[in-house]
């Protein structure tokens, strides 16, 4: 698919009460990684991409923070638009929110509070967004499985299923914040039921697009790094990887 038909999303929304006090009156996605707000490295990995049409969903409270940060776009030299998601119901949610603004175009999800990299992502991306037809998803192996979206693969590495953070994880592959949709996502997203949790669930998304046999999914190798920033540890140690690794920044 041709990646100028593409626009990209990051979801900067949610409460991040388990950063209180940090993330009291400060969006979680704007608290510094280093020396720079946490959604810059979103924003950029996205412009890397090549995506030139970015949507920025946060709270109505952090609405102007963001737009305050980052402006229309100008200064990163691509296009900022920025709509509000009112109560945190879910990832699969910013389909039908911004199902206007998606238009007729395919669509890259970026959660903001996910930290992706390494000398390859830029290249991984482009060429998964070239080939995508359906939706892509990327897993990373990792320790604490039952905090994820869980896939089920096989010998091919190909996905047999994805559980939403299951008790018991049937392996220690998980689908990161990174995802990729043709243009019938928002027709998917709107026909989502609430979970258990009162969200919709960009896992029940991503198993719809899965039981239609259009899912393709991307391992990421140890040549990637993924971090979590959801507890003060992790973002701790998320400033120093970036401190560490300046070359890539
Ligand atoms: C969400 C998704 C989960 C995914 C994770 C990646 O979880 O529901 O499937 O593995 O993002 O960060 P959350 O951390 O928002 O509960």
């Amino acid at each position: 698919m041709d990646k100028d038909n593409y626009k990209g999303i990051i979801l900067a929304g949610g409460a991040g009460t388990r950063l209180y006090p940090l993330t009291k009156i400060v969006s979680k996605q704007l608290l510094p990684i280093y020396d720079k707000p946490m959604i810059y490295y979103p924003l950029e990995l996205l412009i890397k991409a090549g995506i030139q049409d970015i949507l920025i969903i946060t709270t109505e409270e952090d609405l102007d923070k963001f737009k305050n940060l980052l402006g229309d776009g100008k200064n990163f030299g691509i296009n900022l638009d920025y709509f509000t998601q009112k109560k945190p119901e879910g990832i699969a949610q910013a389909f039908i929110i911004a199902e206007k603004w998606i238009n007729s175009s395919s669509v890259v999800l970026l959660l903001g509070d996910n930290l992706f990299f390494g000398n390859k992502l830029e290249m991984t991306i482009k060429s998964a967004i070239e080939k995508n037809s359906g939706a892509t998803i990327f897993c990373k192996e990792v320790e604490n499985p039952e905090r994820f979206g869980v896939v089920e693969i096989n010998d091919e590495l190909k996905v047999l299923s994805i559980e939403e953070k299951p008790i018991k994880p049937i392996s220690n592959y998980v689908v990161t914040g990174l995802y990729i949709y043709d243009n019938l996502v928002c027709e998917y997203a709107k026909s989502l039921n609430k979970s258990d949790r009162g969200e919709f669930e960009i896992t029940d998304l991503n198993n719809i697009y899965l039981n239609k046999k259009r899912l393709e999914s991307i391992i990421l190798d140890n040549s990637f790094s993924w971090l979590d920033t959801g507890t003060f540890d992790s973002l701790l140690e998320a400033s120093i990887f970036v401190k560490e690794n300046k070359e890539f920044f």
